[in-house]
């Protein structure tokens, strides 16, 4: 990163990754050339078409690559060809892992005009954003089998949880906390009740964190009961941390109450490091190809990917263009927007720009 100069890694990936992407590009240019800044895109060809072309998910040289980047920018992967779990755990979760990407940011917000499952939310209900730990817990792989395949067949999956991994993402919830514009307070999600241990580290972790931000009010909600707030009272949320599990669970009923996966965006940082932006919907098959699939969730990722360059003023431009799109479509749904993803993306454009 050199000035304003920035080497940005693209990942389209598979499925309508590419065609998302393609829409978040174009609104990147856009702004780039109204804020004055400069982007080299370096494409990167990962995912289920070069697994299945040449066997490989992620070689280290290319590892080696995306480490170089000031940032990433991610379609989509999976394929409904390769069996569940390869790209899953070798590419994205190996990605997020080795470039410690511990935090996985998903903001929950409610544009005007997008209709939800939950029509009596308001804007104002609905503002919060989930820091979600993205480098322990369930999803270390710490385990195994035991008997494999016989009738005494034993299966562990652990949950891993450092001292060192809970502090860091509790704090970065309390400094979030403290942004402008937020409302400073962070709510610990978990299951105290019955996960005693990770539970309790959490817990005391958040405890000792809060004094150093005495001006951040804090507050607990068990994962069950959060789901039930999601839906209920979802004001009483500004920022939330939570563990890798339990922030994946509740991040896809986060995007229900902001109009659906065709929405939601997420980023998955390393504020030292490369961090990595992606919408946070799958690969959606029944729409690849058909120009149906909604690019809203990809140019909210590049909303967060701009923050994260501190490129603020095109950050701001990109979100006024999303809020622009969502006032004109019928809804955030693939193939019931009102308008083609490259139309979508058009009027992104045209709100950013203006
Ligand atoms: C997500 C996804 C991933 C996760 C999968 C694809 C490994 O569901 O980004 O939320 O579980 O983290
Ligand atoms: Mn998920």
């Amino acid at each position: 990163m050199t000035g304003r100069s920035f080497r940005i890694g693209v990942l389209p990936g598979d499925g309508t990754g590419p065609e998302v992407v393609r829409e978040g590009l174009r609104v990147l240019e856009a702004v780039r050339r109204l804020e004055g800044f400069e982007a080299e895109l370096v494409e990167f060809d990962l995912g289920g078409e070069r697994y299945l072309r040449t066997g490989d998910v992620l070689p280290d040289d290319e590892l080696a690559r995306l480490a170089e980047m000031d940032v990433l920018y991610l379609g989509a992967v999976g394929d409904p060809r390769i069996k569940p779990g390869i790209l899953e755990r070798d590419l994205l979760l190996r990605i997020r892992f080795e470039l410690d990407q511990y935090v996985n940011l998903r903001p929950i917000i409610r544009y005007p005009g997008v209709q939800t499952l939950v029509p009596s939310h308001s804007e104002d209900d609905v503002n919060m954003v989930v820091v979600r730990e993205n480098s322990e817990g369930l999803y270390s792989g710490a385990g195994g089998f035991h008997r494999k395949g016989t009738e005494h067949e034993v299966a562990v999956q652990e949950s891993i949880n450092t001292r060192h991994g809970v502090e860091r993402i509790v704090r970065y919830a309390f400094e979030l906390a403290m942004q402008p514009g937020r409302r400073r307070k962070v709510t610990l999600v978990h299951k105290t009740n019955v996960l005693n241990f990770a539970g309790d580290l959490y817990q005391r972790v958040v405890n000792e964190v809060a004094t150093d931000f005495p001006d951040v009010e804090t507050d607990y909600a068990h994962v069950d009961a959060a789901c039930i707030y999601f839906l209920d009272q979802p004001s009483r949320f500004d920022v939330i941390v939570t563990d890798n599990m339990f922030g994946d669970i509740l991040t896809d009923l986060g995007a229900m109450i902001q109009g659906g996966m065709g929405i939601a965006a997420g980023g998955n940082i390393n504020p030292q490091g490369v961090s990595m932006f992606e919408p946070i919907g799958g690969t959606a098959p029944d729409h690849t190809g058909k120009g149906t699939i909604n690019p809203l969730a990809a140019i909210g990722a590049l909303q967060l990917l701009l923050v994260q360059l501190g490129e603020v003023e095109a950050a701001r431009r990109v979100t006024a263009g999303v809020r622009f799109a969502c006032s004109k479509m019928h809804s955030m749904r693939a193939g019931q927007m009102g308008y083609s993803t490259g139309e979508v993306g058009e009027l992104a454009v045209e709100g950013a720009t203006s």
